[in-house]
């Protein structure tokens, strides 16, 4: 019997992106709008923890967390932060919008530290919070610190005049919504939220080879990225933060490095219906950031094959070797939302993404 269900679960040898993808214990992995750490040897998967129906976008339970020491087959490591019960008014309150959760390791504080997309319960996507938490062992239990928009009064690098110009409360209110015919300069989406801090929708975290790590969200009513340098702890902003892709509305950013260069994949904003993808380069971190269009090559590419970015996975041993790692969203069913992950492949100075039924590592 126990051999019966080893052979309907795993062990997989190959990934099949869009399908169901089930874990140690038979059942669909549920780590959606997720990041991958790597410690020891094993990688440890987190995302969010979706539920049944439409209300399961919601958070009603937490950050899922699997290990895998092969990528193909996950061990259900359990919730590694929940949700608190309802009514208990916490910003992480059961009911409450959190999304795209990423771990990183602060080797100075042995510490696990998760940064997440959070809007408190009831309020929509109003809110456009980051949550903060931290454990000291790598699958929790994560202890929520503080809820926070990014870089409170602070202008970034590359902030232009017209921005600084003080804007009364009305204006503010006026302008809490952009257009899509708008550009964010002429609102001044970030001038008005300068006293609160920056918006932060969908977000990644970044960690470079010198150590240093970065948050990289969707601002300015999601029309401008900001990547923002962490503070050595990983626990707050450094202060240094810079604009990129203005007026461009890119959501779902993923970052990673080769060969000394940055390199950035994101969507359009269409919510849960996937778009076509956006990609770029840049020398430096803090750009300037050349676009490249979307990576995806074959059909489907329109649509980023029905999925949207959450991560770019660097493969551990493999020179040159990530993986697209996409949510394709069932927004009316939650729960059943799967996962695309892909190669990513490098020509002409820029990486592309195949669509490919079913493949190994040994592609790499
Ligand atoms: C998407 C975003 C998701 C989620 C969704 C809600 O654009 O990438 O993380 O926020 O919108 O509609």
């Amino acid at each position: 019997m126990v051999y019966a269900l080893c052979i309907v679960a795993q062990p997989y040898r190959a990934f099949t992106p869009g399908e169901i993808w089930k874990d140690n214990k038979g059942i669909h992995i549920n780590a959606h709008g997720g990041g991958i750490l790597l410690e020891n040897h094993t990688y440890y998967w987190f995302g969010e923890h979706k539920t049944e129906g439409r209300e399961g976008n919601k958070a009603n339970v937490g950050v899922h967390v699997y290990s895998s020491t092969d990528l193909y087959n996950w061990k259900d490591e359990g919730i590694a932060l929940k949700v608190e019960p309802e009514g208990s008014d916490s910003p992480i309150e059961k009911g409450c919008i959190l999304e795209r959760p990423k771990v990183i390791y602060n080797a100075k504080t042995r510490k696990y530290v998760m940064w997440f997309h959070l809007e408190p319960k009831g309020k929509g996507y109003a809110g456009a919070m980051i949550g903060i938490a931290s454990a000291d062992h790598v699958t929790g239990p994560y202890r929520f610190i503080r809820m926070t928009r990014g870089n409170p009064q602070t202008w970034p690098v590359n902030v232009l005049e017209l921005h600084k110009k003080s804007l009364t409360a009305e204006q503010r209110e006026e302008r809490s919504n952009l257009k899509s015919n708008e550009h964010p300069d002429s609102v001044n989406t970030l001038g008005r939220d300068f006293e609160k801090g920056q918006h932060s929708r969908d977000m990644t975290l970044f960690v470079d080879d010198d150590g240093k790590a970065y948050q990289i969200r969707s601002a300015e009513s999601n029309s401008v990225i900001h990547i923002s340098e962490l503070t050595d702890d990983f626990l707050d902003f450094s202060g240094k933060y810079v604009r990129a892709f203005v007026g461009r509305r890119m959501e779902a950013p993923a970052i990673f490095k080769k060969d000394g260069l940055y390199y950035f994949m994101g969507s359009g904003c269409t919510g849960w219906r996937p778009n076509e993808a956006r990609s770029a380069v840049a020398p430096s971190i803090w750009g300037p950031w050349t676009e490249l269009g979307n990576p995806c090559v074959d059909e489907g590419k329109e649509l980023t094959y029905r999925s949207q970015s959450t991560y770019i996975l660097p493969v551990a041993g493999k020179k040159d070797a990530f993986i697209y790692m996409g949510d394709r969203w069932t927004s009316d069913n939650a729960i059943d939302g799967r996962y695309i992950w892909l190669p990513i492949e490098f020509e002409d100075n820029r990486f592309i993404i195949h669509w490919y039924d079913e493949w190994k590592l040994s592609r790499f």
